[in-house]
């Protein structure tokens, strides 16, 4: 869960970033964030990866305050979070698939499942033949997918992406949108930053609206009640099935990807197929 208590961000030139934000995000949630540039989204996010600390209240992740967090421990904090930045943040001097890899190597992970594990998430952005090409040699676009290869690379807990469609095509902000919702079902929360109405309104979520640090709109309340309908319906539709997968041996979360992609693709064609 995230918790904002009282928060405010002041700059040292006097700017106030984020001004008196209360806010709770559940586990599993999907929110949009929108607002004019300059509005304070970045930089709640930035709030949330402890980039940047609060000038006044508490910013609380999984029950611990960040205000508090020692910098040696923000790296673990880190970890838990996949982060598509406004900028990118990709290494030149490394190949699109070492910059996927690098971002499991900092978390230990073994070779073996870097070796899989990287062409099956860059895959699932589209960029399965850009593995050995370097950041500068690829689109905004482009760049912008291997950052969001990069943040789904060790499964994390929560998905932060600050306009992870601000560079690409409509239907590649469709995919990328689709992306999202799909891992967000396999119970990954994601807090997204769009400037995109279109996709707002299509995509069911939370959203949260700010506007010169302020939360001036949060339909949190219209979410949940919506959330809570769709998970009766499925309950419903999905009575009589406890058998068949009480049979089933653990799911892994790499089938759970193979099942993500297969459905993106899916949606994908259909996409195609409207038009
Ligand atoms: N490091 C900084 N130093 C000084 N002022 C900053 C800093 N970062 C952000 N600000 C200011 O804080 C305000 C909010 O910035 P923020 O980046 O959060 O906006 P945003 O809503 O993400 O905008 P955009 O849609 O353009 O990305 C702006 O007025 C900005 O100039
Ligand atoms: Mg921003």
């Amino acid at each position: 869960m995230i918790e904002f208590i009282n928060v405010s961000k002041t700059f040292p030139e006097g700017n106030h970033a984020v001004e008196n934000i209360n806010l709770k995000i559940e586990d599993g949630e999907f929110v949009f964030i929108v607002g004019p540039s300059g509005a304070g989204k970045s930089t709640m996010l930035k709030l949330i990866m402890r980039e940047e600390t609060p000038s006044e209240g508490k910013v609380i992740v999984n029950g611990r305050d960040l205000t508090k967090m020692r910098r040696s421990q923000v790296p673990y904090l880190r970890r838990t979070m996949g982060i598509v930045f406004q900028d990118f943040r990709l290494i030149d001097k490394m190949t699109v698939f070492e910059n996927v890899a690098f971002a499991m190597r900092v978390t230990g992970t073994k070779q073996s499942v870097i070796k899989k594990r990287v062409p099956y998430v860059l895959k699932l952005v589209g960029l399965e033949r850009m593995g050995t090409r370097h950041p500068s040699e690829l689109s905004g676009g482009e760049q912008q997918r291997v950052s969001l290869a990069r943040a789904l690379a060790n499964e994390p807990s929560l998905i932060i992406a600050d306009e992870p469609t601000g560079n690409v095509d409509p239907k590649r902000s469709y995919e990328i949108m689709n992306l999202l919702k799909e891992v967000n079902k396999m119970g990954t929360t994601v807090l997204v930053v769009t400037h995109e109405h279109n996709l707002v309104t299509k995509f069911n979520g939370r959203v949260i609206k700010m506007k010169r640090g302020k939360i001036v709109k949060d339909t949190a309340e219209e979410y949940y009640k919506e959330r809570n309908k769709k998970e009766r319906e499925s309950e419903d539709r999905f009575a009589g099935f406890d058998e068949i997968s009480e049979n089933k041996t653990e799911t892994t979360y790499s089938d759970n990807y193979d099942e993500i992609h297969e459905r993106v693709n899916r949606l994908i064609k259909d996409i195609e197929n409207e038009n």
